[in-house]
């Protein structure tokens, strides 16, 4: 517990530092995409995949779609990456050996400009497509994805898949939608209460993925030193986070397995929550709602609107639930259309406190 506090706690502490160095480890892209694949196994054929935000030479990202280029079927795989210049944390950067052995190298570019990394061919002729296959330039720009250069790519492309920075997480949602695109990203699961970001989980057009394992994401940054034992581990040289999620818009699996549930008079009687076990579920004072403060305890067979933790959403099923709105815990706004704003929010014994999205079954 104490653990998972910390996790959090430095999540926060790297949005407050703009820490944006976080490197995604090739198991957890695998598990994530691994789960879009078995849904649909032709999900990503002939399709062009970008990965901005990246840093290709030695991206798990990169790395990871490049080694299954054949596998996948894929028509065309582009990355890109951002200007060390350009970026919040400039410490000690080196140029990669790949880099400055290659005659276009260039001692400004190399840290003014982004660079891009493009495969669609046996380039090296022995007979397979694959990392060592990827063609490389200097971008024109620093490789901003909000530049008009990225946007062109991503116009090109079909489907965008990245780990963005978690200080741009808001713009980068934006700019995917404004161009429709299909994409799996990470982000922080607080980022779900987020006016640009709920109410395209409300109409279905954003959903979390298949998630990380038990929870845990595990990153490799530069400024690992900067985090508490046991959120930075030195045997493996990771920081670990436990409210990290995959974004998209892909269906996979488990997002269509419904919840096993109890009723509410079993839930009452056999709940593991002291909170439900033997107690009723309450109902809000200033609206229709019950409280149920724990996913596993909500009722099977309640007809009304129920409020759940935002951590809820990662075993909604679309076809069991309907998600109707979200309260905030700040008192200052509503999302999804139920409170006006003057209203306090999710009040049970006259306190305000809970962040709570709203719910229904679709049939019971
Ligand atoms: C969370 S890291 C992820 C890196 C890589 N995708 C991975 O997961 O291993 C985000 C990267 O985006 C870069 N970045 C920050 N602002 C950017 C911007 N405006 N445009 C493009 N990249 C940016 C950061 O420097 C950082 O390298």
């Amino acid at each position: 517990m104490a653990d998972k506090k910390a996790s959090n706690r430095n999540l926060t502490k790297a949005k407050n530092t703009k820490n944006d160095e976080f490197y995604t480890q090739y198991f957890d892209i695998e598990r994530e995409i691994n789960s879009y694949l078995e849904y649909d196994p032709n999900i990503f054929r002939d399709k062009t995949i970008l990965l901005p935000c990246d840093d290709p030479e030695w991206s798990n990202f990169t790395k990871f779609f490049a080694q299954n280029f054949e596998r996948f079927g894929l028509k065309k795989l582009i990355s890109t990456s951002f200007a060390p210049d350009s970026k919040t944390y400039k410490d000690g950067y080196q140029p990669t050996l790949f880099e400055t052995n290659d005659p276009q190298f260039d001692e400004k570019k190399t840290v003014t400009n982004g660079k891009t990394f493009t495969l669609t061919h046996d380039k090296s002729g022995d007979n397979k497509i694959d990392f060592n296959d990827l063609e490389w330039t200097y971008l024109k720009g620093d490789g901003d994805f909000k530049s008009e250069e990225i946007k062109k790519l991503r116009d090109e492309a079909d489907i965008i898949i990245t780990n963005p920075p978690f200080s741009l997480f808001r713009d980068f949602l934006t700019w995917i939608f404004e161009a429709e695109k299909q994409f799996v990203i990470i982000g922080s699961m607080n980022a779900i209460t987020y006016k640009e970001v709920f109410p395209l989980i409300k109409d279905d057009k954003l959903w979390l993925g298949n998630g990380f394992k038990a929870g845990n994401a595990f990153f490799s940054s530069p400024m690992n030193n900067d985090y508490a034992d046991g959120v930075f581990n030195p045997d493996t040289g990771l920081v670990k986070f436990r409210n990290v999620v995959w974004y998209t818009n892909i269906d996979h699996g488990r997002r269509h397995q419904p919840l096993p549930l109890m009723t509410m008079a079993d839930n009452i009687k056999f709940s593991r929550h002291k909170e439900i076990k033997g107690k009723e579920y309450q109902k809000y004072e200033n609206y229709d709602a019950i409280e149920v403060s724990y996913t596993d305890a909500i009722p099977s067979d309640y007809k009304g609107v129920m409020g759940v933790p935002i951590s809820f959403l990662d075993k909604y099923s679309p076809e069991q639930f309907e998600v109707i709105g979200m309260a905030e815990d700040n008192g200052k706004g509503f999302s999804g259309g139920i409170w006006d704003g003057q209203n306090p929010h999710c009040v049970i014994n006259g306190q305000n406190k809970f962040k709570r999205i709203f719910i229904k079954h679709r049939q019971v």
